[in-house]
């Protein structure tokens, strides 16, 4: 008698992106045939760390949302902080976020170059919901490097990335740097030397009535000023350090998306008036029509590209509460989970 061969059991939970640990990193020259290369994998939903002038990036098609969950899964990052997205010209950023004059005259002064603007999303914009951690505003930034402009050129999508180092260690300005913590955990990256500024870029939020720094980096705050007046302060110290570690103080800038409506963690089955956010095989019954299931299959990486669309989804049916089963602890589960015992919290501190 024919065993089950175990690697017909194990394609059924396959992923259709490979998973960190696992897989060759190629390594590309900044040359045509390695930026059409790295152009063709970001456009398949691979990810490839680039260099800018700051410091490389993990990027990923920042439209996909399985591209998204694959950047935090190969950082290994414990939560789901919003991600800057990578436009290749200034005129490209109307195509995703409102552009109000003060955003426009910031851009003209400083694009391309190491300031990233955030700014409020446009509602019809492809933009990952993964990507903006669900908030309703995007972070956005031109690098001013020639190649990483021909790379976002020859993708023709924005590109969401993040320092290409996993979590908590410190962020790469070199191609070695980056394949020193994430060889075999990303498809590709593309070698151009040295970042030349070699700290991350300025975040500025421009969705207020002034302007204000959320991180200090590659453009001082007296240039910022002297282009639009004066600039309020709100600068995370976790957030400075490029990987948030710890739960923001109220009153932050930086709001974290939370759904509405109540949410119920750990459910077995919906009770009567929920909606259900499954994981995994489901409940028989249940409410038709506002289930989700993040993976069917009990794949994580899946259930984190699914959960900010499908949390808004359930969130517009209004619902007496969104009953979460359990999701894993492992991996991305950490995150999945961080991001939905916070929305749980805040709805419970109103
Ligand atoms: O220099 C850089 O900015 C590098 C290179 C690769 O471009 N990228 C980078 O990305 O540092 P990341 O993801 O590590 O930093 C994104 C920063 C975080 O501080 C995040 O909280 C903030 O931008 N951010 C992103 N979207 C935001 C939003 N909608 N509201 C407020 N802050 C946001
Ligand atoms: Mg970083």
């Amino acid at each position: 008698m024919n065993p089950l061969p175990i690697h017909a059991i194990g394609s059924v939970m396959q992923p259709s992106h490979p998973q960190p640990p696992s897989r060759a990193t190629e390594r590309l020259a900044a040359t045509a045939a390695g930026l059409a290369r790295a152009a063709e994998l970001l456009r398949s939903g691979r990810l490839v760390a680039f260099a800018t002038e700051t410091v490389y990036g993990l990027g990923g098609d920042g439209t996909d949302d399985r591209a998204v969950a694959g950047i935090f899964a190969a950082k290994d990052r414990p939560r789901f902080n919003p991600l800057i997205l990578h436009l290749a010209d200034p005129d490209r950023a109307a195509d995703f976020a409102l552009m109000p004059p003060r955003a426009r005259a910031a851009a003209a002064a400083f694009w391309p170059g190491p300031l990233t603007l955030v700014l409020p999303l446009r509602p019809d914009s492809r933009i990952s919901r993964l990507a903006t951690a669900g908030l309703d505003t995007v972070a956005l930034r031109v690098p001013d490097h020639a190649t990483a402009r021909a790379l976002l050129r020859a993708t023709g999508r924005p590109i969401a990335a993040p320092s290409a180092n996993r979590s908590g260690r410190l962020s790469p300005t070199a191609a070695g740097h980056v394949l020193e913590t994430l060889d075999g955990r990303i498809d590709a990256v593309l070698d151009a030397g040295p970042a030349r500024v070699g700290v991350e870029s300025t975040v500025l939020d421009l969705t207020g009535d002034r302007p204000v720094l959320l991180r200090a980096g590659g453009v001082a705050e007296r240039a910022l000023a002297a282009v639009l007046g004066p600039i309020a302060r709100d600068i995370d110290p976790d957030m400075a350090a490029g990987e948030p570690a710890a739960p923001r103080s109220p009153g932050r800038v930086l709001r974290h998306y939370a759904p509405l409506t109540p949410i119920r963690l750990d459910a077995v089955a919906a009770r009567p008036g929920e909606a259900l956010l499954g994981f995994g095989s489901l409940p028989d019954g249940g409410p038709a029509g506002s289930i989700r299931n993040l993976s069917p299959g009990g794949d994580i990486t899946e259930a984190a590209a699914n959960l900010f669309a499908m949390l808004h989804d359930l969130d517009r049916l209004r619902p007496a509460a969104i009953a979460v089963m359990p999701i894993p602890d492992r991996g991305l589960g950490l995150a999945v989970n961080d991001r939905l015992r916070r929305a749980a919290a805040a709805q419970a501190s109103g």
